[in-house]
């Protein structure tokens, strides 16, 4: 196999060297095609352009295959907790019992969030879409821990990412008690990640507080599925931000903001709206299937389709496993999630999603899961944000400890040639 790329332009020969992965693609090194040619290259959306090279994680969109470092999500899923796949993203190993202890308590020991925070927290209005809130909360954060992390000191990191770690479900859960007018719990560190974010969430001062073991395995499994996904929209957000060397919290903030997009984690909120839309306009699927389809329409079957994945997303797979305990376990019946499994299956069975390669992603089935325990639709894709949590800081780790350069992509300009200024007078 040739290891390097020939380019014939303007009756010249240029050679490019093929850059190897340890699986998946490899790629072209155009590090020199502009000075050498006087091109670039233009690939509007990125669909053929890698970013970077990366130990974190690997995904195969046509055989529907994901790895955290490595390890198959199905196995990742099964066997390990969240709290373990964040040490693995980040360290790049499993803990050892001894060191997923400490993990653990330095995690804990930064829980506390300044009461000032709240401050911030109850001047938004209950109407807030909580994906701004958290975005803000996150963003705040700098302003109470202003010392920028040094990042040739991997003290200085350790400390950044366990305090962030520690104070971001705390923050998701404010954002969820401001939206329900309730008062806000504290992290309490006798519990372990999962419980403990549950209680956040959903404890009442008035009411004596069950956990139900069902539910709290089922966020950490949520959790877990959506740790990380290499270079996507958020996290390609978090790497451009952090690569201007702006701080973690500030990148991370804005890769709150990335996730909010429909297209993007806020899908998980827009599935469940286009359920309750297609059951109140009376659930005639094949009406929204033909609606998705039609090219005079802007209409999209939300929860299908992928960038990458053009094969069952792996995570969907292991994820219809837990709605379905969920759903027997708690005896729900609920009309949207019969039309969610109604249009699942007319959908797969439609020549056109099948022709297109789209299928169920991640968060078709996760906000009907979510809808399931009562979490407000618009608190979706905070829970996302929760799990995506350490691949965005693994990801912005990398990209430092890589030394990447400022992301500055360049242009094809297709605007106005120079011409002279007119006075406003004399415009028409
Ligand atoms: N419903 C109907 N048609 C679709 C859908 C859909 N959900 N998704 C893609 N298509 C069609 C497009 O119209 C296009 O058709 P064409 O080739 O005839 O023009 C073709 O499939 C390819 O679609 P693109 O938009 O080019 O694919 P892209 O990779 O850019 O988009 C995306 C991927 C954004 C996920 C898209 O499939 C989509 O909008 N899905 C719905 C939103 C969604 O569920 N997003 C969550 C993604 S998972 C995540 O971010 C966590």
């Amino acid at each position: 196999m040739s290891d390097t790329v020939k380019l014939s332009y303007n009756g010249k020969e240029y050679e490019y060297p093929i850059i190897e992965s340890v699986i998946g693609d490899r790629g072209i090194n155009i590090a020199k095609l502009r000075d050498e040619t006087g091109l670039i290259t233009l690939d509007t959306g990125f669909k053929n352009t890698g970013a970077t090279k990366s130990k974190i994680t690997y995904l195969d969109g046509d055989l529907g295959q994901l790895y955290y470092r490595g390890y198959p999500i199905e196995q990742i899923a099964e066997k390990s907790t969240f709290t373990e796949v964040m040490y693995l993203l980040l360290e790049g190993e499993l803990p050892t019992r001894e060191q997923l202890t400490q993990f653990e308590a330095d995690i804990k020991k930064n829980s506390l969030v300044s009461e000032e925070m709240k401050q911030i927290l109850k001047s938004f209005p209950r109407s807030a879409h909580p994906m701004g809130v958290l975005s803000t909360l996150t963003n705040a954060l700098t302003a109470f821990n202003p010392h920028a992390v040094n990042v040739k000191s991997e003290r200085d990191l350790h400390n950044a990412f366990t305090l962030l770690l520690a104070k971001f479900p705390v923050l998701c859960a404010w954002t969820y008690r401001l939206k329900l007018g309730l008062p806000l719990n504290y992290s309490n560190n006798r519990l372990d990640y999962p419980h403990n974010f549950y209680q956040m969430m959903f404890r009442k001062p008035t009411e004596d507080f069950e956990v139900d073991e069902l539910v709290v395995d089922a966020i950490d499994k949520l959790l877990i599925l959506h740790a990380d996904h290499e270079q996507n929209c958020s996290t390609s957000t978090v790497r451009m931000v952090g690569s201007a060397h702006t701080g973690l919290f500030a990148s991370i903030s804005a890769g709150v903001s990335a996730l909010w997009g429909p297209l993007h984690g806020g899908a998980n909120q827009a599935v469940i709206e286009m359920l309750e839309t297609i059951k109140d306009d009376g659930g005639d699927l094949q009406k929204w299937i033909n609606k998705a389809k039609s090219k005079n329409d802007n209409f999209r079957l939300m929860g299908f389709g992928h960038r990458v994945y053009r094969n069952f997303d792996p995570r969907a797979r292991v994820i219809k496993k837990v709605a379905d305990d969920i759903f027997n376990k708690l005896g729900i019946h609920d009309e949207t999630l019969e039309i969610a499994k109604k249009l699942e299956e007319v959908a797969l069975s439609d020549s056109y999603f099948a022709e297109k390669k789209l299928y169920p992603n991640v968060d078709f089935y996760s906000g009907i899961i979510y809808r399931a325990l009562g979490i407000p639709t618009e608190m979706f894709t905070v829970m996302f944000a929760l799990g995506r949590l350490p691949g965005w800081i693994a990801q912005w780790k990398e990209m430092r400890m890589n030394g990447e350069p400022i992301n500055r992509p360049r242009q094809i300009y297709v605007g106005s040639p120079k011409r002279d200024y007119v006075e406003i007078d004399k415009r028409n």
